[in-house]
């Protein structure tokens, strides 16, 4: 792209920039996945990566279907914005030889590739209405979901903190902030009341009022 030679005139340009910027994108995370499915030893993560680098593939012919309706060649624009992003992900797994912070770190890299890509889509659905090309947007559409849901999906992992709980609990030396996070969220802070009543803390808590 020209800042300098101003290409972008007309929203038609800016349209084809970001659908080219985004094709180069997808190209690049397609060509990341694989590493980050190496690096990943959480199986739930793992099992995300890969599947979302089969539907990364996907994306990147529903672009192509995007390009071909415009009557335009397939082809991949450079983009900073995702490049610093993959690198500065690759440089963090560089600097991590623990395997669950390793999940974790790849679980916050991840992140930042699909809100980076939920903002492109966002746009690019929003600037395709305003130039008429509604046709466009299922395709764009298809991809955002499977962006969010991603995401989703990510959040989640991370809640859970990723490492399963108890299976290295004996093992003890084992870093005892992040176990207590965990087990906070895991565990009702009703768990110290017998089985019946901790079942349904608020329940239990009316029918005490009552009696
Ligand atoms: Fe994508
Ligand atoms: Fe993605």
């Amino acid at each position: 792209m020209g800042f300098f030679t101003k290409d972008i005139k007309t929203m038609n340009d800016l349209f084809m920039h970001g659908l080219q910027d985004l094709y180069y994108a997808e190209n690049q995370i397609a060509k990341s996945l694989p590493d980050m499915i190496e690096k990943a030893t959480n199986p739930q993560l793992r099992a995300g990566f890969e599947k979302h680098l089969s539907e990364t593939e996907g994306q990147i012919q529903r672009l192509q279907q995007v390009f071909e309706m415009l009557d335009a060649e397939p082809k991949g624009e450079r983009c900073q914005a995702i490049d610093g992003i993959l690198k500065e992900g690759r440089d963090l797994m560089g600097e991590i030889d623990d395997e669950d912070v390793m999940n974790v770190g790849l679980i916050a890299a991840a992140q930042a590739v699909e809100h980076y890509e939920i903002t492109r889509y966002g746009a690019l659905m929003a600037w395709a209405s305003e130039l008429g090309r509604g046709d466009c947007i299922p395709l764009l559409k298809a991809n955002l979901d499977e962006e969010k849901a991603t995401d989703k999906k990510l959040t989640a992992l991370a809640e859970r903190r990723v490492n399963p709980q108890g299976e290295k609990k004996s093992e003890g030396e084992k870093k005892p902030a992040k176990r207590a996070s965990s087990t906070a969220r895991r565990k009702p802070k009703t768990q110290a009341r017998p089985a019946a009543k901790s079942k349904r803390s608020n329940g239990a808590k009316k029918s005490r009022r009552r009696a």
